[in-house]
This record gives C-alpha cells, structure tokens and sequence, in this order.
C-alpha cells in the first residue's frame, strides 16, 4: 500500500496534488510520501515483533538526512557500508551502539572511524579484515564485537548484479571456512565475535532463499557456540522485495514466518538490515515532457528525467511504472502488468537528455498521447534513485521533497551549476 493515488485524473502524493510539488520544486523532482515510509517500517516491526528485532535501516537504498532522521525517531539503528555512510547516520543522531558495518572493503580508515565511536559490530568479510581487526583492536586495546558475513551459496533469484549470497561473488566468508576463522579469535582479549550476518541479493521475491541460508546459518551458530563463542546475533540483511509492476512483492509477515522460528531456535538477537522496503514504493520521481519525437519507426517521449537520476532502467534493466500525472481522461488506468494493450495508448519509450541510447526509464511502454510540458510519474523510485544519481552530462542532481499529509518541505535542494565545480581546483 502507498499514499500516491489518482483521484478525477489527477496524481495526488497524501493530500497533495504532484503537479503543484512540480511547479513549486521544480522537475526532475523526488517526491516522498512520510506516511508511506512508515507505514512499511511498522509493516516490518510489526511482522518481527516476537523477536523484538533491531531494524538497521540500509543507508545505501536512501541516504537523505530528513529519511535517515525519520527512520531513527521510529526506532531504527543503521547498516553502513562506508566512512560517509557512518558520518550521516552520526549526523542523523544514529546511536552507534544501533550502527553496524557491512562490506568487502572497508579502509583502515573507516575502520579506526567506527572504532572511535564504538559502533555495535562488523560485518567481517575477509581473513585479510580480521586481521586488520585484530591489530587494531590489540594496538587501542579495545573491545571489538564482530560477526562473520556469510556467504551460505543460496541464489537469491534476482538480478547478477545485486545476488549476493551465492558463491562466486566478493561477499562474505565461505560458509564451510567459518569454523575454522572463528578458532583463530577464540580466547582473544579484544575481538569478540558476537553474530552471523548475512545478505543475500536484493530485492528478492521469495522466502526460499532465507529458508535455505538459515538451514545453514543454525547449524553453524550451534557449532561455533559449542567452539566455546558467545554467539548472540542473527543478522539476516536485506532484500525484501517491493511492488515494481504489480503487486509481486511479499508481505513483511511471510519473511517472519521463515525467521522467526530460526530466531527464536537460537535464542539470538535477530537484527535486520532493510532498505528497499521501506523507501521504494514510499518516493516517485516526477519528470517533465520537452519532447514527442518520431524515428525510425519509433515513438520516443523525451522527458527531462534521465539515466543519471534513475539509473536502474539502464543498469539492471528494472522495469517501473511510469503514467501522467494528469492523464487524459478517455484513458482508463493501466492494467496490473503494463503489458498488454491499453486503449488511447500506443507503444512508446521514455528517454532522457543523456547521450547515451542505454539512457532510458522505459522501452515500448503502452502510454497515452503526451505533449510537451506535461508531467510524468515514475512510480517506485524511492529506493537506489537518488541514491545511485550522479552529475553525469553536466547534470545537477535533482531536488527532493518530502510530503507529511497536506505539507510538503524540501529535504535537499535542486544543485547549481555551481555545485558541479566546487570541489574541482581550478575554480
Ligand atoms: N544489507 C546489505 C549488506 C546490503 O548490501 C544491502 C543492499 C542491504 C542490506 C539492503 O538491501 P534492501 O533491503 O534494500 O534490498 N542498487 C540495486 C540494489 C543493490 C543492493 C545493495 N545491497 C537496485 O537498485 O536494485
């Protein structure tokens, strides 16, 4: 469920028309809706509840400060994945002790800055980390909680760049070498591991794959626990799929349903580290038309959002929605899939100003007749948008704005071209 809805032909974000937010902010333009956002993270707090989890909201899905404060005052920590990344979760009021650190190159530098604040646990993803670890914790003497990432060689069923719990990718620990990892810290003064953590690929639609990892992620907290460690955390990641065309993504309650009992079977703290969940269907991106053009056979409607805002469409080949946000009102509203024929519509792609062909948000989309000026909506971009935008053609980055019922506020403001070459150093 979101708080994006037509009423009489006119695309309202809660109480607000969309195209007054265009006109106000301007286009490109992310629009999100606050009651959507935490409507999905109470979903997941309600599904988890027997396990009183902690929910480390995933920075990387959505890193606005506004976003990232929202998500603290209602009860999550942070998943970070970098020293910036740690920075805005501080800056976000993120208590360390709720921060946990994830990924397969984390600097001496962004390992000192987590230490410094004491964060709750890393996510260890190399013997060559761990020994980074260990010296460090032995030079501050310092206690360091950290849990293993596992790679359990599940497949995810999602797209090859974004599986990451199969084997053969670059993250996490060979499930088998675990055991073996873990004797070497045993006994050590400082390093403590505490948990198994584990993420499989994103977004993911099925519950299988958590089944699959946890029959080998049990076995293994029992073993390491017999090894003499005081294991205390299951942290399952992310990945929790969401409505992109229809309604394919699984209720928070079904992923519960395959946790829960492995939780509770442990005894352990189970963390989560959602991001796609909770922001995806809660932003759209709101794009303007410049152009209808005809060529070589093709209708393309050149509108002023592009790869460099959504990159998603061109790198993994993801399929949103996309509709006027006035649509014409012999036009009935699109079916579930998108796919079949649409009266009043005829075959298009929606493009962007970036000179590149693989600049697209869709290809041979049924869509109604557009002319310039008019407003476009592309649905689910609140997730790895904005997130994975970048100046790319000479283009400022897009403003953000967050809807609150009747009220709207922007929460990053459009870029200047002043912004484009601030760092550079010849200016
Ligand atoms: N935890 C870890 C360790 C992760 O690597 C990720 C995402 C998450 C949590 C959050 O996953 P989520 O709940 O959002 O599915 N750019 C791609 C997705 C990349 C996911 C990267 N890792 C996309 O646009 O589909």
């Amino acid at each position: 469920m979101d708080h994006f809805h037509y009423t009489g032909h006119v695309l309202y974000c809660e109480g607000v028309p969309v195209a007054e937010l265009a006109e106000s902010y301007g286009t490109p333009l992310f629009v999100y809706s606050k009651k959507t956002l935490l409507h999905h993270l109470h979903q997941l707090q309600r599904a988890f509840a027997p396990a009183e989890p902690l929910i480390c909201y995933s920075i990387k899905t959505n890193p606005n400060l506004a976003i990232c404060r929202l998500m603290r005052e209602n009860g999550t920590g942070f998943d970070v994945t970098s020293g910036g990344e740690l920075f805005r979760a501080l800056q976000a009021g993120g208590n360390p002790e709720r921060i946990v650190f994830a990924g397969v190159g984390k600097t001496d530098r962004e390992i000192t800055e987590a230490l410094d604040v004491d964060i709750l646990m890393f996510n260890v993803e190399s013997e060559g980390e761990l020994a980074v670890l260990r010296d460090l914790s032995e030079q501050r003497r310092q206690q360091v909680r950290l849990a293993f990432r596992v790679n359990p060689d599940v497949d995810p069923k999602t797209h090859t760049k974004t599986a990451t719990g199969k084997r053969g990718t670059k993250f996490g620990l060979d499930w088998e070498r675990v055991e073996k990892l873990a004797n070497t810290v045993l006994g050590h003064p400082y390093l403590k591991l505490t948990g198994i953590h584990m993420h499989l690929g994103s977004p993911i639609y099925s519950t299988e794959p958590y089944r699959t990892a946890l029959e080998r992620a049990v076995p293994l907290i029992e073993a390491l626990r017999e090894q003499g460690h005081d294991l205390h955390y299951l942290n399952m990641g992310g990945g929790f799929g969401i409505h992109y065309r229809k309604q394919e993504g699984l209720p928070a309650d079904a992923f519960a349903e395959v946790i829960l009992p492995a939780v509770e079977y442990t005894r352990c703290q189970l963390l989560l580290e959602p991001g796609r969940f909770i922001v995806g269907n809660a932003g759209i991106l709101v794009s303007r038309v410049l152009f209808v053009k005809d060529a070589g056979g093709k209708r393309f409607v050149i509108q002023d959002a592009a790869m460099n805002d959504l990159i998603r469409p061109t790198l993994y080949d993801a399929f949103h929605r996309i509709w006027p946000v006035e649509p014409p009102s012999e036009v009935p509203a699109p079916p579930e899939d998108y796919e079949s024929p649409i009266p009043h519509t005829r075959l298009v792609d929606i493009v962007g100003p970036v000179c590149e062909s693989g600049d697209f948000l869709a290809r041979d989309r049924w869509f109604p007749e557009v002319k310039r000026g008019d407003l476009l909506a592309i649905f689910s971009a609140g997730a790895y948008g904005m997130a994975m935008s970048s100046n790319y053609n000479g283009r400022c980055r897009a403003a953000e704005v967050l809807v609150d019922g009747d009220k709207h506020r922007l929460i990053r403001r459009r870029e200047t071209y002043h912004d484009l070459i601030r760092p550079e150093l010849e200016v």
